[in-house]
């Protein structure tokens, strides 16, 4: 009994840390990146920068964080500058690892990459 309930709790350790990895975003190749903010993005600048491990390269979302395309439809530029400033929920504060020039060109490229829709 005690070895099954061991390898119960084994394989959930093991299921748990294969997806820590397995759920984290995956950057998008160097090559199709040439906008210094998608680089930073997606942790090419800066190795304790890793947007993309959260939001994907694409910062369409994975499990640990969400899209960003709506969070730049519906914020304005300055929540989202508050958020990667201070954090938001389980998101780390970058206000040490971004400079404000950086902060601010990550949100002009966010909006480049998500344009708003037209409204109704
Ligand atoms: C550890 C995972 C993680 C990392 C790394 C991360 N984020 Fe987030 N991010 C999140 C989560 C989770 C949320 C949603 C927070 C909430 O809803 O309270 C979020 C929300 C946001 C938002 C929306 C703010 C809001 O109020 O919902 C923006 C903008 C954002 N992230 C940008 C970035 C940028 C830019 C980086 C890199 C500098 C980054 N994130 C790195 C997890 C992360």
């Amino acid at each position: 009994m005690k070895a099954l309930a061991l390898a119960l709790a084994l394989a959930l350790a093991l299921a748990l840390a294969a997806c820590l990895s397995a759920c984290a975003g995956v950057a998008l190749p160097r090559e199709q990146l040439t906008d210094p903010s998608a680089l930073l993005f997606n942790g090419y600048t800066k190795p304790e920068v890793t947007c993309f491990k959260c939001h994907n390269g694409d910062a369409k979302g994975t499990m640990r964080g969400p899209s960003l395309e709506k969070k730049v439809a519906t914020l304005s530029d300055s929540k989202l500058s508050d958020a990667i400033h201070k954090g938001a929920g389980f998101m780390p504060s970058f206000k040490d690892k971004l400079t404000d020039e950086e902060i601010s060109a990550v949100i002009a490229w966010l909006h480049a990459t998500f344009p708003k829709a037209p409204a109704p």
